[in-house]
């Protein structure tokens, strides 16, 4: 059982957020976030998606049993804040509609969780048909996609001048999509790849021109993005991005639709934030995201305390409090 979950006085007070139990439809458990169906907070009337984002911490794939307070709360922030600056920018819609957990009705509140939970994590979105694929931006060569490199001189697909040292700057971003794995790891990509994927969901005369706008759309969001935080001394190293297609009153996917960002966005947990003033090819860098904690569990890895499969361990105080600082940090520099 984790340490510290909810049922005590959880919420703003600093105390963790681990999971969360609404009498709402359609609950589903992701590793970070629990969503429901939120019945007429959509447009027109129809269903939205509520999304809370609780402490939990996954790395590689595995929710660790502690949870890191207030994490949920910082990650609500920094998403919404970029969901609200990508529309501005008129770089496409998102699934955003809220982040008030007034929508929320007290007749949902039961048991463990209360309205003082819900506080500051909560986005209620544009319900969505998933596009089954991760679209990932990189500007600089770290995690898989160095690994890629290594040992084939490309990513996806894509190929890279040869040379290139850990963590190096790429020539040009590129587009590097995924898997959405429902159990296990995310695998890396091509292009085509993708559009295969994407084909099985929504049909083959859909999927290369939905990839196509969604490859250009990731690429220009991550441009902003990036231009934002350097703007505050932060590379946007990488970051991932979901997307779907709105539903129709009926829950069809409208697949004629423009695409929706959906999701979180250019959080911690789904980039790599590096320090711009302390950046230098060749090694890992100081980072804002989930680095610090990766470098402790590769630590515990290394002396064969554990395999990187479930169930992960507990993490220590120092290590809790070290990875909120980092969030905290994100969230003060990028958003403040
Ligand atoms: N507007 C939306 N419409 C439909 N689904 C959405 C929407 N926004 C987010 N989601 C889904 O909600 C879930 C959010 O939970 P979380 O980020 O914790 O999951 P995850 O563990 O990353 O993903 P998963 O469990 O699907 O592998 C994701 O599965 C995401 O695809
Ligand atoms: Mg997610």
């Amino acid at each position: 059982m984790p340490t510290n979950t909810t049922g005590n006085a959880a919420g703003q007070d600093g105390s963790a957020v681990f999971s969360t139990d609404l009498d709402l439809p359609d609950r589903r458990r992701g590793k970070v976030r629990d969503t429901y169906t939120l019945p007429g907070a959509g447009p027109g009337g129809s269903d939205a998606i509520l999304m809370v984002a609780s402490d939990r911490l996954s790395a590689f794939d595995v929710v660790l049993p502690t949870p890191i307070p207030g994490k949920g709360r910082l990650l609500t922030e920094i998403a919404a804040f970029w969901l609200r600056m990508i529309e501005r920018s008129g770089l496409g819609p998102t699934h955003l509609i809220s982040t008030d957990d007034r929508l929320v009705p007290d007749s949902a509140l039961r048991g463990r969780t209360s309205r003082v939970d819900l506080k500051g994590r909560v986005t209620v979105g544009r319900r969505c048909a998933v596009v089954p694929v991760e679209c990932v931006v990189r500007g600089y060569l770290e995690g898989s996609g160095w690994r890629d490199y290594q040992r084939t001189g490309s990513v996806c697909g894509v190929a890279l001048p040869p040379g290139l040292r850990q963590c190096e700057r790429l020539p040009e971003p590129v587009f590097t999509p995924a898997t959405k794995a429902e159990e296990g790891h995310d695998e890396n990509i091509g292009f085509d790849a993708a559009v295969e994927h994407a084909a099985r969901v929504f049909g083959a005369a859909r999927a290369a021109g939905l990839l196509e706008t969604l490859r250009a759309r990731s690429l220009a969001i991550y441009r902003m993005a990036s231009e934002h935080a350097a703007a505050r001394g932060i590379i946007l190293a990488d970051t991932k991005f979901e997307f779907g297609l709105p539903l129709d009153a009926d829950g069809r996917a409208d697949i004629d639709a423009e695409p929706v960002l959906i999701d979180e966005a250019l959080t911690p947990d789904s980039s790599r934030f590096w320090e711009a003033s302390a950046y230098e090819p060749g090694r890992t860098q100081q980072s804002f995201d989930k680095q610090f904690v990766r470098e402790y569990l590769e630590g515990l890895v290394d002396a064969g305390a554990w395999d990187k499969t479930d169930p992960g361990p507990e993490l220590p105080g120092d290590v809790v409090a070290g990875t909120l600082a980092r969030y905290r940090a994100a969230r003060d520099r990028l958003v403040g």
